[in-house]
């Protein structure tokens, strides 16, 4: 047990004495003991800047200080900016100049603002730039807050909404700040971590270290011996029904039941009375793999005798779509230019600012209430009812603030079902949330695509057949993956008239975490290909692109 020290800290001009350990980062001390969720915290090792409040004026990362450092400073957080009800002119500007999306960036960005303005209140763009540079943002890029910043002085007197238009009645092309503004940029819109129930216990998931293995065994016994934890899940105490996105591809477990598909595949998952416990657990579960051959390109996954990943299947291609319209080998006998080229897109992840994390509780009449950061709250419940075997009507999923999602937050996701497990075991509230780094293994990001395009086109440009195969790295499960194959073909043919078009895809499994819905699903690399080919095309015809 580490040692305990007493420390008085200055909190927007309060004084706090808190119990700390040597190790208890200023996160922790502002958000847990003081309640104050305004400060956020996206990545928690100084990267992104989301928990940045101010130290005696100056932008500091809270999650690298330790309390113990900040004791004898002033710290501000984005609660101690407005005075007396009335907030302060950066941000209403942050308000009014639409510099504000999903906000989990917001408080940061404004006190990083502030301290800018406290000591240049005229800064130049590059110099608020230059301010910003530790602080991301994912969803607005970052012009309207850079705005915002600059024009402050404009919004020293209360709401100037519907300035543009110069008429109160008139809100067609006015501008009005988003609905949950004012939440957002005063630290009081809630996020899933922002939720604390009383008597509320953490999980925690253990997941797969290797890519492709049959569970030879788990022993759980020294995890739930150690002091502090409730409850420990195994394959063996989950439902056997499959869930996943569409009913024809159900095909991922809650917890593995009797082998893993990749690295990060859940295998455990344990609730005890704060993270730094189930972290001990996690380390005292035995599992004994027996691996398996792994495969992780799409091409030699879809040879013969490959490893089979989803083993009721008689081969990894997830999805074939075969879609045509028209008579593609004489649209390309009719073109006075046939081009063909190669593409590949890489796999990204959405990263958005907020990490997943959802909160669960039961009362006693077998009702589940889920708090969570998702973009889909009917999915969560359906998918829930499914695998809990109980009435949609006995589940309330509560979507909080939703700090980015980005298609990374739609469809079930593992917090949600396990927290409602861990709950019902334990009989007590329980908070699951990712750190930066499990987001990674647990997200769904965009496909790898590899792409091959063949276009036909007349002198005049008019394009006379396009024919496209896509083969998309699935990764182990199926996802959204059935829409992303899908759309990679289906929307090549909206932007440009063809008449004759056929489209190959192949959405293929293989062990890599499973990739699903980013923005555009599907769309934006077979875009960048065709645009890029017709470019070449025109450019060889002597034509503008
Ligand atoms: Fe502190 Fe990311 S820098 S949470
Ligand atoms: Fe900046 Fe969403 S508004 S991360």
């Amino acid at each position: 047990m580490s040692k305990r020290h007493v420390i008085e800290l200055a909190v927007n001009g309060d004084q706090h004495v808190v119990p700390v350990t040597a190790t208890t980062r200023l996160t922790e001390v502002l958000r847990e003991q003081l309640g104050l969720t305004g400060t956020k915290v996206g990545c928690g090792v100084g990267d992104c800047g989301a928990c940045t409040v101010l130290l005696d004026g100056e932008p500091a990362n809270a999650c690298l200080l330790l309390a113990l450092e900040a004791e004898g400073h002033e710290i501000t957080t984005i609660e101690g900016l407005a005075t007396h009800g009335e907030l302060h002119p950066l941000q209403r500007a942050f308000m009014e100049e639409g510099a504000i999306q999903c906000g989990f960036c917001t408080p940061a960005m404004v006190l990083t603002g502030k301290a800018l303005i406290s000591k240049n209140p005229n800064p130049k763009e590059e110099e608020i730039r230059e301010a910003l540079a530790g602080t991301l943002c994912r969803c607005t890029g970052y012009g309207k807050i850079v705005r915002a910043i600059e024009r402050w002085q404009e919004y020293t007197k209360p709401s100037q909404a519907g300035k543009t238009s110069g008429d109160e009645h008139v809100v067609v092309g006015a501008r009005l700040p988003r609905k949950d503004a004012p939440e957002k940029v005063t630290g009081r819109a809630r996020y899933a971590d922002d939720i604390r129930l009383p008597n509320m216990l953490y999980g925690k998931i253990l997941t797969s270290p290797v890519p492709h293995a049959r569970i030879v065994g788990i022993d759980t016994s020294k995890a739930e011996a150690l002091s502090g934890v409730k409850a420990v899940l195994t394959g063996k105490d989950v439902t056997d029904t499959l869930y996943g996105i569409s009913p024809a591809r159900y095909d991922e477990h809650v917890l593995a039941k009797e082998k893993v598909c990749h690295v990060g595949d859940e295998v455990a998952a344990v609730a005890a009375v704060d993270e730094a416990t189930c972290k001990r657990a996690l380390e005292l579960i035995d599992v004994e793999y027996e691996e398996l051959p792994s495969v992780f390109d799409p091409f030699e996954a879809m040879q013969d005798g490959a490893p089979i990943i989803v083993e009721r299947f008689k081969n990894n291609i997830n999805t074939r779509v075969d879609w045509n319209f028209g008579d593609v080998e004489r649209g390309f006998e009719d073109a006075d230019l046939v081009l063909e080229d190669k593409y590949e897109g890489n796999r990204t992840y959405q990263s958005p600012m907020e990490p997943h994390c959802a909160v669960s509780e039961w009362d006693g009449d077998g009702r589940l209430t889920v708090y969570t950061s998702t973009q889909v709250v009917h999915y969560v419940r359906y998918q829930l009812a499914r695998l809990l075997e109980i009435p949609q009507g006995d589940i309330r999923v509560i979507g909080t603030h939703c700090g980015g999602g980005f298609g990374g937050k739609a469809g079930l996701n593992p917090l949600e079902i396990l927290s409602a497990l861990l709950a019902k075991r334990t009989g007590r509230p329980v908070k699951m949330r990712y750190t930066r780094s499990e987001m990674f293994h647990h997200g769904r990001g965009r496909h790898k695509q590899h792409i091959e395009l063949k276009m036909g086109m007349k002198r005049d440009g008019t394009i006379t057949a396009v024919k496209q195969r896509c083969v998309l790295d699935g990764g182990a499960y199926s996802s959204f993956g059935i829409v992303a194959v899908y759309y990679a073909g289906a929307m090549i043919p909206t932007l440009y008239k063809l008449p004759n078009y056929k489209y190959d895809g192949f959405r293929v499994n293989t062990n890599l975490p499973a990739c699903g819905a980013m923005r555009g699903h599907g769309c934006p690399h077979p875009r960048f290909a065709f645009e890029s080919l017709l470019t070449d095309m025109a450019n060889s015809l002597g034509l503008d692109p």
